[in-house]
């Protein structure tokens, strides 16, 4: 899994179907208005020399002001609607087939990320970070818990809109592995600049495993720091906001803490995870994220923080 350099999100490196063509509408229509823009530029020095001579407006305004703009103009519309006929039609839950069910949630500023899979029963929650098979066209269902937020994956598909009380859909496919970087694309906050998500596109076999990780409880730590850091878990009342599933069940305030030693990155896109990087969250959140609901540690002593994180990490 390519997870050595922060990946890209661009529109204009497409990795499945309707970003494919998503990518050709912003390079067709960048080409013709930049075609526009020259040949304008041309008529434009063409009149500044030929001044002296007579000009015939109403063939210019005929054939630059009504005919071309015309033919240009309803060129390029009858070749976006052929194209946006050939995306994926949105909203339909049926195209999954047999793959898990998805939901997120949007909040202010991190995504839950919900799999529910009736064959198995099994009922993942995650943060920040879908993991969907290669090759095979996934549902999103699509909600948000406080204000209107945007998922977007410009690699992958077009932006939907989350809304508070009313679910809509998206549908994603990628169709070669890696990791895709996404972004809150509707003004939601302070720190909506700060609220991305990562997809990750895993070979079947190799997502199946990682579902099958994920439904797991949270593992017991055998080596001493960690052991001492679920102590200090509670100790700083972490549970009050945040699950750790087989070890303590609370409201999703906070994101579930089952599995965030495997995730990618912490506060939503803003650090890669590990002991160092939780450490500093714990410490002082709002250092990190200004305005951000996590209150700092209380009257915290370095080996306390260095254990909680050390736990933290080891719950892979
Ligand atoms: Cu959420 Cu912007």
């Amino acid at each position: 899994m390519p997870t050595s350099s922060e990946p890209l999100q661009s529109v204009l490196h497409p990795a499945g179907a309707d970003a494919e063509i998503i990518g050709q509408f912003a390079w067709v229509l960048f080409g013709a208005g930049l075609l526009i823009f020259l040949a304008v530029m041309a008529l434009l020095g063409l009149s500044l020399r030929r001044h002296a001579a007579p000009l015939r407006p109403g063939l210019w305004i005929a054939g630059g002001g009504i005919a071309l703009p015309v033919l240009l103009l309803t060129g390029l519309l009858g070749w976006s609607t052929w194209r946006s006929a050939q995306l994926v039609p949105q909203g339909s839950a049926q195209l999954a087939g047999n793959a898990p069910a998805i939901s997120v949630t949007a909040r202010m500023w991190w995504w839950e990320v919900r799999y529910h899979d009736p064959a198995s029963g099994r009922e993942i929650v995650t943060a920040n970070e879908i993991r969907i098979p290669v090759g095979r066209t996934v549902y999103l269902g699509l909600n948000a818990a406080d204000v209107i937020h945007s998922l977007w994956v410009p690699a992958l598909a077009g932006k939907r809109d989350m809304i508070p009380g009313r679910v809509t859909g998206l549908t994603l496919r990628a169709d070669k592995p890696g990791v895709y970087r996404g972004q809150c694309a509707e003004y939601c906050g302070t720190q909506h600049a700060h609220m991305a998500l990562h997809v990750v596109a895993l070979a079947p076999a190799e997502f199946e495993a990682w579902l099958q990780n994920q439904a797991q409880p949270a593992r017991t730590p055998e080596a001493a720091l960690p052991l001492r850091g679920r102590d200090v878990f509670f100790e700083q009342r972490c549970q009050n906001c945040h699950t750790i599933r087989g070890v303590v069940a609370s409201n999703s305030l906070g994101p579930d803490l089952t599995h965030v030693g495997s995730r990618l990155q912490i506060g939503a896109g803003l650090l890669r995870t590990h002991s160092g990087t939780l450490a500093g969250w714990i410490a002082d959140p709002q250092a990190l994220k200004p305005g951000v609901f996590m209150p700092a540690a209380s009257g915290i002593d370095g080996e306390s923080l260095r254990a909680l994180a050390a736990y933290l990490e080891h719950l892979q």
